[in-house]
């Protein structure tokens, strides 16, 4: 019986597909390009093997890009006209990737976690499982997940610096910085480029207010994360426009909007649009011209991918703020009635979000942008203890108590709430002139 670099029994004898598929997985957790021709070429090794295709349909759902459905649809079919000659833990992936197809999020994490049980050192469950914690806004799991595997993973495997970057995430999404920065150091200090272990540092210095650590940590190794076509650059991108942004350097953000973020090959990625959208707004909420030209051209990627609507909640909120920003606030509207149609209609897990989080938050922003303030701060602040439920990190969540805060200061009735919001703010970063910003506001 042939095994995978981890111990893991595989359906294939085709050594050269298994060889395939291993740095299929490297580039699943690093970022580096796509698997998709490395899983090519593992099919092409042995076209009768199942697991590329239950990869290929996994890596196609874990970017939430609507318009890439039908193709994960397709390579789930091709799995499933081989399943007879795959063992039980690949015909275990194929059912999780059914479920996560279907909507049912919660159901595939659930199946991963299972065969995780039985698998730890299973890579694909565990980074597939990682990612829609993060959907999911499960920080209990981003964390959790990774700890009931890592203590079986050997530290020689190629791939172990890799799940130390998804621990020290998870730690930092727990709120345990330091532990998450201990990890995402050690993650991040060998030989091998792991975007994810330095993007999880960054959020540890976001959190904490330390921006020009932030800013020194991300440009000193940008050779490990910004070059070679890496998925995850546009976001690291973005966590240093933060940076920037937390010293009200607007200058600064906005060269890295244009130079990085706003690229055409970025904006027509919905995870990197979504980051474009969210920077803008920021800037924005600052009271900073963010330019009509910058809003037009990102409203107009999120209107080229609206069949999209209603897919995914968190999504769904980022193309609401780009009409908002371009000034298209009767889109926006009919935005917000489609995703609540969509929601009375359809069946998954976005169901949910978008019922007990999404449309809340889009109608709260929607009132912000017509300057109903106290309207806006009525529907934002009761989604501040749930909003997590609809996924996204503490930094992305965090323009929903800056859009709070703006609105606080522009309400003669809410006061009260501004300071709240900016006395727990100045716990964690109390010297940013950010935050000072804030202050003076208020
Ligand atoms: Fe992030």
């Amino acid at each position: 019986m042939k095994t995978d670099a981890r111990g893991c029994a595989v359906s294939t004898r085709s050594q050269a597909a298994v060889d395939h598929l291993e740095r299929a997985y490297w580039r699943l957790v690093s970022f580096y390009g796509t698997p998709l021709e490395d899983l090519d070429a593992a099919s092409a090794a042995d076209p009768q093997w199942m697991l590329p295709h239950v990869v290929r349909a996994g890596f196609l759902l874990s970017v939430t890009e609507h318009k890439l459905l039908p193709e994960a649809h397709a390579a789930l079919a091709r799995a499933q006209a081989l399943a007879a000659g795959a063992n039980d833990r690949e015909r275990a992936q194929l059912a999780a990737a059914h479920r996560c197809f279907g909507g049912d999020w919660h159901g595939a994490c659930a199946a991963w976690d299972a065969l995780l049980n039985q698998h730890p050192r299973d890579l694909l469950a565990l980074q597939l499982a990682h990612l829609f914690d993060f959907y999911r806004g499960d920080a209990r799991n981003l964390r959790q997940r990774v700890a009931r595997v890592l203590p079986e993973w050997d530290k020689s495997d190629a791939l172990y610096p890799y799940v130390l970057g998804m621990y020290a995430f998870g730690l930092e999404e727990s709120n345990l910085y330091p532990q998450a920065e201990q990890a995402g150091r050690e993650a991040a200090g060998g030989s091998a480029c792991v975007p994810w272990a330095i993007h999880a540092v960054a959020h540890v210095m976001e959190m904490q207010g330390r921006h020009e650590e932030g800013r020194a940590w991300l440009n000193t190794r940008r050779s490990c994360w910004a070059e070679d076509d890496n998925g995850l650059a546009g976001h690291n991108w973005w966590h240093l426009a933060l940076f920037h942004l937390e010293t009200l350097d607007v200058a600064g953000a906005l060269q890295i909007y244009d130079e990085q973020i706003a690229t055409q090959a970025a904006i027509d990625v919905t995870l990197q649009r979504l980051d474009a959208t969210a920077l803008l707004w920021r800037l924005h909420l600052l009271g900073s011209d963010a330019g009509a030209s910058r809003w037009a051209a990102n409203a107009a990627a999120w209107q080229q991918d609206e069949a999209a609507a209603g897919f995914y909640a968190f999504n769904d909120l980022h193309a609401l703020l780009a009409f908002v920003g371009s000034g298209q606030v009767e889109r926006a509207e009919a935005l917000v009635a489609e995703v609540a149609l969509k929601a009375e209609r359809d069946e998954g897990i976005n169901k949910a979000m978008a019922r007990e989080v999404g449309l809340p938050l889009m109608r709260g922003l929607l009132a912000f942008a017509k300057a109903r303030h106290d309207e806006a701060i009525g529907l934002l602040q009761p989604m501040r203890t749930v909003a997590h439920h609809f996924g996204g990190s503490h930094a992305q969540r965090d323009l929903i108590d800056q859009t709070l805060l703006a609105a606080a200061a522009r309400s003669t009735h809410h006061r009260g709430l501004g300071r709240a919001l900016l006395n727990e703010r100045r716990l964690a970063k109390a010297t940013t002139p950010l935050t000072q910003h804030w202050a003076s506001q208020l």
